[in-house]
Parts: C-alpha cells; structure tokens; sequence
C-alpha cells in the first residue's frame, strides 16, 4: 500500500521558536521524508502575528505552508504586505471582507492536499460557526486529503471538531495553546487528531513568553508588555502517515515537545 507522510508543526514563537524549526528541519526531512510540511506560525514574529518578510522566510526553508490564528493580523505589515500567492492560511471562520484566505491546495507528486485553518469560538472572539464553516467546506473541496489546523482553545470544542469531519478530513490537529496533549489518535474513518500540537518557541517561558513579565501581570494585575522568553526553543509536532489514494490517515506520532526536546 502506497503511503505519504505529512509532518505538522505547532505554532512558532519568535526567534527561538524560528531557529529550532530551522535546526530541526533536515532531521524531519532523513527520519520522516514527509510530502508535506506545515507549520503554524501565527506567533514567529516576535511572539505575536506574523510579517510576509518572516513567512517569506519560513518557507524558504522548504515548508510547504504555514497557518495562523487568531494572531493572524496582529503585526500591521499582514494588513500592507498580504499577497495571496503565500502558501499561507489565515482562519477561514473570519467576515467575508478579510485579507487572505482560510483554504489553499497544493500538489506534491500527486498528491493534492487542502488545507483549512479555522478559530474555535469557546474562549475565542470574533468568529463565525466553524462547524458551519466545515459542512461549506465538504462541498467545496474535491480531494480526499484534507489537514485542518483547528485553532482554538477548548478542548471540548476541538475533541467535537474531530468527530465532525471524522471520515472526512485526513487530519483534525489542534493548535493555539502551546502546550501539547496526549491525545493523538486516528478517530473512527481514519482522521488523524490531537487536541494540541503545542509550540515550536522556548518551553522554559510561559505559553513562549518571558516568565518574569507574565507572572508579574498575575502578581499585580497590571499591564505588562511581553515579551518571547529568552531561551532555547523546543519544536513540537506532529507525524501523520496517510493512504496515497483514499486520504485515510494511518498512524499519528507525536515528536519534540518539553518532555523529549530536540531530535537528536
Ligand atoms: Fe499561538
Ligand atoms: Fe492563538
């Protein structure tokens, strides 16, 4: 049986988070030799959003699209510099009139995969139905390899979005809270899912950012301007190994992530 493997990374916070992904990449490419690489990327400039010079940047390093959330258009430049050739996704669940896109296919040795990003709305202002905007999207989209980078906060929320497209979607992966769940499975009809991906970016913070300056924010309740957190940077991602022809996914592996760091 013919097989592919997508590898999927959990939201790149700062230069930490970009340097670990850059590190990392030709150890994904040896161990896994996936036909896609993906990575959420809606915190790589300076913790919040993303600028087209550093999405420019990510992919020059051969990731074949990144995803967002709701940092999307945190950093002005999106708002300025957005074209829609990127191979980059922002939720889909936003109004109509919003820059970008929430869904690309692209074409790897055949395979065409469609990619979905979409904002949960537990914990999450601003966004339409996301279970709405899946029934949409299963008529829109004619490939069987679908990966949706579900962006939201509850588990709940992201456990129900992976029953809704089981047997439809190829892989449901959570992402938005940094920090990664146990959970990864293959849910009945061969969808891939874990509840959270967690984050490329520097574990030894809080959610990525400078420890002192959070916990200062719950010891006070002031404002405090964060900032990425000042060490190393840990990748965390997912494996997901797929049917060539039905789109089924196989088996999800989870790497990296503040248990077992770096691949060596
Ligand atoms: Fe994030
Ligand atoms: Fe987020």
């Amino acid at each position: 049986m013919s097989t592919y493997n997508i590898v999927f990374l959990g939201d790149i916070v700062g230069r930490p988070g970009r340097e670990a992904v850059k590190a990392a990449l030709p150890t994904l490419r040896e161990r896994y030799k996936p036909r896609f690489i993906i990575a959420n990327a809606e915190n790589s400039a300076a913790g919040i959003g993303i600028t087209p010079a550093i999405a420019d940047e990510i992919l020059s390093w051969g990731i074949d699209a990144l995803t967002l959330g709701n940092h999307a258009f945190d950093k002005r430049e999106m708002l300025q510099g957005w074209e829609n050739s990127r191979p980059v996704v922002r939720p889909h669940n936003l109004p109509k009139r919003t820059p970008g896109t929430g869904l690309i296919e692209i074409e790897r040795d055949g395979t065409r995969l469609a990619i979905i990003n979409l904002c949960g709305r537990v914990f999450l202002n601003g966004y339409d139905d996301p279970f709405r905007a899946i029934d949409e999207l299963k008529t829109a989209i004619s490939t069987p390899h679908v990966f949706l980078d579900f962006h939201a906060e509850a588990t709940s929320e992201k456990i129900a979005m992976g029953y809704h497209c089981s047997g439809w979607a190829t892989a449901v992966i959570g992402t938005h809270t940094h920090v990664p769940t146990a959970d990864s499975r293959i849910l009945d009809g061969g969808t891939a899912y874990q509840s959270d991906t967690g984050m490329c970016g520097p574990y030894d913070g809080v959610l990525g950012m400078d420890r002192s300056r959070v916990l200062q924010r719950f010891l006070t309740s002031l404002p405090v301007r964060f900032e990425v957190h000042d060490g190393p940077g840990v990748i965390s991602g997912v494996r997901i190994n797929v049917e060539s022809v039905s789109g089924r996914a196989l088996s999800i592996e989870r790497f990296g992530g503040p248990e077992r760091g770096n691949l060596e």
